[in-house]
């Protein structure tokens, strides 16, 4: 067929059912994402004749005469498109990858649907940014400045390159010659696999190759990954034949198209022996449960038992006492690029690895260790990383990429499917949480008890991790002197749990900050003063779990400032009176270390080059997290200079020694740090150097931004450059960060609901978050942070959960079944920084990427509670759930 594609002719034979998307990304247009298959998530989506359309569900046929214009041909000989000036000017985007599609839209609107967006954007999800920022964005408000460093709303470097779909994701790379894998599944959740007869799948021509549990190494691995490997338990294998959930790989084959990978799979026949499964965690601590790992002598994958004080006799003591328990259900990551990653082997015979994840360094050192390989034969870099919210700090596909590559010899990609990503990473630890709280005659705090049961599933990567996280922060935030905790993860026959952001605390905050209201009612006090009664304050102990890491300070506190904003922008809301409706207001707060225990480790380097411009490499990859941004900031400033000045590279195990990844909100407190102390240590060579050559003294040495100055001397950074190269000196700084002293981070969320009897409808009427984020390094980010998390939280408040059969499979494993917050679901977030400068982190910042999600459930349940009486104790808070409570009023 003949058709045009951003005003160039083209002719193609598209394959019969090939969509649209596809062979637009044939043609070299990766602006086109894929982040669903199924038409729902809007990535791809491009004009046809002048009209937005889902490529994917677009057949590439009917292109045929047409004129279809994606991304990358939407600006103009005159520049970009307003739409696209637009997101760059409200930073419209954190990690982009929905960015082009939204974009496709928005500059396709008319009045009226610029009128009606939550109707016009339907098609297009974004995961992380509430839509706040795209919203400014499609209105023309402009947040950036191009200006001073820190403190400012600098624009993200990669701006240009996410709104043009020229900024390249994982799989926006051409290669030669690249073969596709695709993964068999086990339908079955409890099964040993007695044999896989391959001879009909190898018939298949462009079958590479097949592998099996016979392919596979012998090593068990953690999916999980953390700066000690010790951290998680080995207990996974590239292919087993022990299956332990529905969704676990069988088999893989590899072929020269995904249309034949998937034929592959169709066509391998595999006996299984089907074994007693158990899915429930109670169930699965039964002394006679089916076992999920036979090496283990229960189902208890990790324990905390732990008492600080008497808990018996505060308990005894106590005036008030309230008890509860609370369930939080399994939730997606729901990034929009997909787990995935494509290798190949260079002239050298090693290993080169592009992929999605979080934590390059560490899956470089896992997959050394697992297939024996020297650590300098794989080299993993990051594209850009379209998302990832903890999911990807799992090396959930490099281990049977490298598998398949070493078997063929043959660069190879695997991309997971939006249905994979659902039924077969990994999820949120679903929590029961049992909490009692006592407190005396004032309201005062006597004794808090934990109870925790968390559903850790097939696998035990993060049980211990997130059980504990879960735990410690959640009790710290109070000052008393009783604490007891007992906690168990349990394996059950299911998906295995993992890193989720806030990593188990938003769980436990549902249930203690409900729980504090429900005190708060019998000791007759507000929310707000009954927190203000029992919070910690600065120079508390920061110890609620007996042998916690002692290296937490109180490098800031701002939880008493957090709460004070909540307050005065609740109470500056008036009620209002809507019939059939019932108005209530409710608050939750939140604490987090801003860093994870047992050290985090960063290293930057950043170089003068001829061009006067700074080279910065940092090893923490950009998922949306904004750290491109800050560390250019960081450096600026420490270099007086601007940020357009500083060019990044980022998460690249080939040009750094060691980098434990961006997890745990440290791609400002930890990477950021390593990066100020670089860009410092290089401004003191320069100056120093500068004294020495001018024969000034170095109280008269100053750096600008293209220039040194020595006393009355201005030389500029490129004559500087060549004459320090001509001494032999190297213009280089270099920073190295540990991860400790840890510093504390506090959120306050405060709502006003209103919920209808005769529906059970919940309408959030105010949606306000104060965050200590310390000294905010990029408002417009940071605020874009608190937006995403707030908005993720408030889907898995309301309606987000993954659904099972009776097989134990993920029963809705789609965008369209499995709600994620669209444009038309979430509210304004008011949201409100305290005052602090924070001592141990970079420019007196703080972390805040995973702890806005933290409070939300809780304050949520907390306002229903006030509108209705009615405590919900389970999320979701469905319509049904709700109206289930007023049925028999
Ligand atoms: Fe929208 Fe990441 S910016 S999905």
């Amino acid at each position: 067929m003949k058709f045009h594609v951003n005003g160039e002719g083209f002719e193609a034979t598209p394959a019969p059912g090939q969509c649209l998307r596809t062979l637009l990304r044939e043609l070299g247009m990766f602006g086109v994402k894929k982040g669903c298959d199924a038409g729902d998530c809007g990535a791809c989506t491009v004009h046809v004749d002048g009209n937005p359309v889902h490529s994917c569900l677009y057949p590439a046929i009917r292109a045929q005469g047409r004129h279809t214009t994606t991304i990358e041909g939407l600006a103009n000989k005159h520049g970009l498109h307003p739409a696209q000036q637009s997101f760059i000017q409200a930073q419209g985007f954190q990690c982009g990858f929905c960015t082009a599609g939204m974009i496709m839209t928005a500059a396709a609107l008319n009045q009226a649907q610029l009128a009606e967006l939550p109707v016009a954007l339907k098609g297009n999800l974004c995961r992380c940014t509430g839509y706040r920022a795209i919203a400014d964005a499609i209105a023309g408000i402009s947040h950036i400045k191009n200006g001073v460093a820190c403190g400012t709303n600098v624009p993200a470097p990669a701006s240009h390159g996410i709104v043009t779909g020229t900024e390249r994701f994982t799989f926006d790379i051409e290669i030669d010659g690249l073969l596709h894998l695709k993964i068999l599944r086990s339908p079955y959740a409890h099964a040993f696999i007695t044999a896989i007869d391959t001879a009909a799948a190898l018939a298949i021509p462009g079958v590479a190759a097949v592998l099996t549990y016979e392919d596979a190494p012998p090593h068990k691995f953690s999916t999980a990954r953390h700066q000690d490997p010790a951290d998680d338990r080995p207990d996974t294998l590239v292919l087993d034949r022990v299956i332990r959930f529905a969704g676990q790989r069988v088999a893989a084959v590899v072929a020269i198209s995904e249309k034949i990978a998937e034929a592959g799979c169709n066509a391998l026949k595999v006996t299984y022996e089907i074994l007693p499964a158990v899915t429930d965690p109670h169930d699965a601590l039964k002394p006679d449960a089916p076992r999920v790992h036979a090496d283990l002598p229960s189902n208890i994958s990790a324990t905390i038992d732990s008492e600080i004080g008497d808990i018996k006799t505060a308990f005894a003591a106590a005036t008030h006492i309230y008890e509860g328990t609370y369930h939080s259900q399994r939730i997606q990551h729901a990034h929009l690029e997909t787990h995935g990653a494509v290798g190949w082997l260079d002239e050298t015979g090693t290993l080169r690895i592009r992929s999605s994840t979080q934590t390059p360094f560490l899956t470089r050192d896992a997959l050394a260790t697992l297939f024996e390989l020297p650590r300098d034969k794989i080299h993993i870099a990051c594209g850009r990383v379209g998302g990832g919210f903890g999911g990807k700090q799992e090396m959930l596909v490099e281990d049977i990429l490298v598998l398949a590559i070493i078997k063929t010899g043959k660069p190879v990609k695997y991309e997971m499917t939006r249905a994979e990503q659902f039924s077969a990473s990994t999820s949120r630890h679903p929590m029961e949480v049992y909490v009692k709280l006592g407190a005396d005659i004032n309201g005062v705090l006597t004794g808090i008890e934990l109870n925790v049961l968390s559903n850790t599933g097939a696998y035990a990567n993060h049980a211990a991790g997130v059980l504990f996280h879960g735990c410690n922060e959640s009790l710290t935030i109070y000052r008393c002197a009783n604490k007891r905790v007992t906690a168990r993860a349990v394996h059950t026959h299911t998906l295995p749990s993992g890193a989720f952001r806030g990593y188990g605390l938003s769980q436990t905050n549902f249930a203690i900050e409900c729980a504090m209201d429900e005190l708060a009612q019998q000791a007759g006090l507000n929310p707000f003063r009954i927190r203000r009664l029992n919070m910690i304050r600065e120079g508390d102990p920061l110890i609620s779990i007996s042998d916690n890491p002692h290296d937490v300070e109180y490098g800031s506190y701002g939880l008493d400032q957090c709460l004070d904003l909540a307050e005065q922008a609740l109470s500056a809301t008036p009620m209002p009176v809507l019939p059939g409706w019932r108005i209530g207001r409710g608050i939750a707060m939140g604490m987090i270390d801003t860093i994870p225990p047992r050290g985090h480790f960063s290293t930057s380097i950043i170089h003068l080059t001829e061009t006067g411009d700074y080279e910065l490499e940092v090893g923490s990859a950009e998922f949306g997290n904004g750290t491109s941004t800050i560390h250019a900031q960081l450096a600026a400033t420490a270099l007086s200079t601007l940020p357009a000045h500083i060019k990044i590279q980022q998460a690249n195990t080939e040009r750094l020694e060691h980098d434990t990844g961006a997890f745990g909100s440290t791609g400002t407190v930890v990477a950021g740090l390593a990066t100020e102390r670089a860009a410092r240590a290089l401004a003191s060579k320069i100056l120093s150097l500068a004294s020495e050559y001018f024969e000034v003294s170095l109280e008269l040495c100053h750096l600008h931004s293209d220039h040194v100055t020595a006393g009355n001397l201005a030389i500029p950074l490129t004559e500087f450059f060549l004459v320090a190269k001509s001494h032999g000196h190297d213009l280089s700084g270099t920073g190295h960060v540990n991860g400790t002293p840890r510093s504390v981070a506090f959120n306050v969320q405060a709502f006003q609901v209103a919920v209808c009897p005769a529906s059970g409808k919940i309408s959030v009427l105010r949606n306000i978050h104060a965050a200590d984020a310390g000294q905010v390094i990029n408002p417009m980010q940071c605020r874009g942070q608190i937006e995403g998390g707030v908005a993720q939280a408030l889907g898995a408040a309301l309606f987000e959960q993954m659904l099972f059969d009776e097989t134990g499979a993920v029963s809705n494993p789609s965008f369209r079944n499995y709600h994620i917050p669209a444009f038309a679901d979430l509210p304004h977030t008011t949201v409100l920084f305290a005052d602090t400068f924070d001592c141990l982190g970079p420019s007196g910042a703080k972390s805040m990427s995973e702890s806005p999600f933290n409070p939300i459930a809780a304050a949520l349940s907390n306002a229903i509670r006030d509108a209705t009486g009615i405590r919900l104790t389970t999320t979701p808070f469905s319509a049904d759930t709700v109206f289930s409570h007023f049925i028999n009023e």
